[in-house]
């Protein structure tokens, strides 16, 4: 009686896992099912947590990269840069990148945009927004090319308003990836290596991010309508080496802006990350952006991709130890010891770069003439380009070691070839004892170079109490933002 008891108590027990197990199965189906079928979404719903519904563990994964939220201020790191970028816009603020969640509230907030008051006042054109956000896909759709790149940054406040998201890697009928940025599909076209069209699934899992993590200048072109129109474009027709783009802007005399101390020519280097990662043993081996940056994850019986775009030794297991057999520790050492070696030579560079702008000033000032400086101010130009290009493609030490340390050695070559030419020009004008003063921290370097820091803030301050609000308002109003998205977003800045 006893055992019958039991038994039967024990079958209904294991009826029961049985039908919860079926019910689980059942649901993870529904949900693989799910993320398989493709809902229809609005080709330009740039509203991110639209797609929350469809695609819960790609959205809530995505929505993590607000964890990544420290702002890093690289000017107080190195106040050389302030020097290096005279009269430039990045010598006012200048952080470390951080999560992608932020793209649109660090974009308004560094001093670089400065402090509008109406959308046709600020220092920066339309095409700073280009790699913030999926808005800025619809707005070219909408505007044309050349309307979308005439005027000034703050003609569109309340339109681009969402950070980087769905509808910049996706097309959102089918869910494939897609470019989203004809200038990229244009530039490989010209370049002729990979041609968009030959693009393979492995390629556009690269090519997504190659939209933005990539070298690109603003064109100059005359809008028909008025204006002049800042295209933004890819230097790679005669190839994506730091020499070949070098070569590029040479031959149309093109510079960025014109040195406040040394008047030197400048280029600024963007942030060639995918060209730079073409070239390691990564990149030659075909291993993708994403199988680092977005492993696959497993939860339950579900397998997706992780949205959480961000360092990728925060999670090892997934990112790394497919492919690796050695312990993570040795990977890590490794790392540690390549960016090490990386940051001798990019100190040395920045050191002699700024030495190097501060002498060719006093040579100015002394009375040097054009001819004298000619050839200086091309060393200090090829230097610094060369120098920015290895390391403002961030992670380079890693995504390709050689050809990081041999583009900074490169660098440091011309800056010592412009300081041996300078130390023969300030002898000529009785300075041959000339010391550059020394760069003690950010607020000694913005003063050397005259840059007025007070005054910037006091104008973002404002800008953020007034027209930004406004700009807030507009977009909720035309139903293209919603503020509860970026109700957990602090404002953090640098200053
Ligand atoms: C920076 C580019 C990028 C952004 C932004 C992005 N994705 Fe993805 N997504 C990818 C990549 C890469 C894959 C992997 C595709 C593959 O290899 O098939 C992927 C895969 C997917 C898949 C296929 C299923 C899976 O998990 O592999 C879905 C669904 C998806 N993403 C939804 C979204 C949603 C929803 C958003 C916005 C919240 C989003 N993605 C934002 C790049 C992106
Ligand atoms: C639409 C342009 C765009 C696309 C597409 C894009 N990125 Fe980014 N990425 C940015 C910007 C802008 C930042 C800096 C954001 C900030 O600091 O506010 C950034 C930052 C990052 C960071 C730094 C994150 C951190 O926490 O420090 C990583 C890593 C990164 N991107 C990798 C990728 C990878 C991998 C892809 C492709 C799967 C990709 N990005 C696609 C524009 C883009
Ligand atoms: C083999 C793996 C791997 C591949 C492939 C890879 N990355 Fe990375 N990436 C990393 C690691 C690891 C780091 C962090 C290194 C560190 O700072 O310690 C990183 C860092 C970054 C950063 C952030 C650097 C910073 O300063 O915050 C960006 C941006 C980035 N990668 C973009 C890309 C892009 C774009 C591609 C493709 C063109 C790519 N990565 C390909 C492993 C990879
Ligand atoms: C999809 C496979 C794959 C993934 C994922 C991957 N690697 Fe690699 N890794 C390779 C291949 C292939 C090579 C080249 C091996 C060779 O040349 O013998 C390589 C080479 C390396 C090297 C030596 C090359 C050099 O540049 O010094 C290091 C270090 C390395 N990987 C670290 C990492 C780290 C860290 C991660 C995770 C962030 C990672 N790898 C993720 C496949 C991968």
């Amino acid at each position: 009686m006893n055992k019958f008891k039991l038994l039967f108590i024990a079958s209904i027990i294991a009826i029961g896992c049985m039908t919860a197990l079926v019910g689980s199965i059942n649901e993870k189906k529904k949900e693989q099912e799910l993320i398989n079928s493709v809902p229809k979404v609005d080709k330009f719903e740039t509203k991110n947590e639209e797609f929350r519904k469809h695609y819960p563990r790609q959205f809530d994964s995505w929505k993590k990269t607000g964890k990544q939220d420290d702002i890093h201020d690289m000017l107080k790191d190195y106040p050389e840069l302030v020097v290096l970028w005279a009269g430039y816009s990045f010598a006012k603020d200048y952080n470390a990148p951080r999560g992608h969640l932020y793209a649109i509230e660090d974009n308004r907030n560094t001093l670089r945009t400065g402090g509008p008051v109406d959308g046709k006042t600020g220092p920066m054109p339309t095409a700073c927004w280009t790699c913030k956000s999926p808005d800025v896909v619809r707005m070219m759709d909408k505007e044309g090319d050349m309307d979308y790149y005439t005027g000034k940054w703050a003609k569109y406040g309340s339109d681009i308003i969402n950070p980087i998201g769905c509808v910049d890697c996706h097309n959102t009928e089918t869910m494939e990836l897609e470019v989203k940025r004809k200038f990229l599909g244009k530039a490989l076209d010209e370049e002729g290596s990979l041609k968009m069209k030959d693009a393979t699934h492995q390629d556009m899992r690269t090519l997504v991010c190659a939209q933005c993590h990539v070298e690109y200048y603003f064109d100059k072109i005359p809008n028909p309508k008025g204006g002049k129109a800042g295209v933004v474009t890819l230097p790679w027709s005669k190839g994506q080496s730091v020499e070949d783009m070098e070569e590029y802007y040479d031959e149309r005399e093109f510079k960025d802006w014109t040195h406040k101390i040394s008047k030197t020519p400048m280029l600024k280097a963007q942030h060639p990350g995918y060209e730079m990662w073409k070239t390691g043993a990564h990149g030659k081996n075909g291993v993708s952006c994403a199988d680092c940056h977005m492993p696959y994850k497993q939860e339950g019986g579900i397998k997706y991709t992780d949205h959480k775009i961000g360092n990728p030794l925060d999670n090892m297991e997934q990112s790394c130890m497919n492919c690796h057999r050695v312990s993570e520790e040795s990977l890590i050492s490794n790392l540690a010891l390549k960016k090490k070696r990386k940051d001798e030579l990019h100190e040395k560079a920045m050191k002699q770069l700024a030495s190097a702008h501060l002498e060719a000033g006093k040579a100015w000032e002394l009375g040097a003439n054009k001819e004298e400086m000619a050839p200086i101010l091309k060393d200090i130009r090829h230097s610094q380009w060369r120098w920015d290009y290895a390391v403002a493609s961030h992670a380079s030490f890693f995504h390709a070691p050689e050809e990081t340390l041999r583009v900074l050695g490169t660098s440091l070559e011309k800056a010592g070839n412009a300081r041996i030419k300078l130390a023969k020009v300030l002898a000529k004008y009785g300075a041959s004892d000339y010391v550059a003063p020394a760069l003690t921290s950010k607020k000694v370097a913005q003063e050397i170079t005259g840059l007025p820091f007070e005054k910037l803030v006091k104008e973002k301050k404002k800008f953020q109490k007034g027209l930004l609000i406004e700009w807030k308002k507009e977009a909720e109003k035309k139903g293209i933002y919603n503020p509860e998205s970026t109700k957990d977003i602090e404002d953090k800045t640098s200053y």
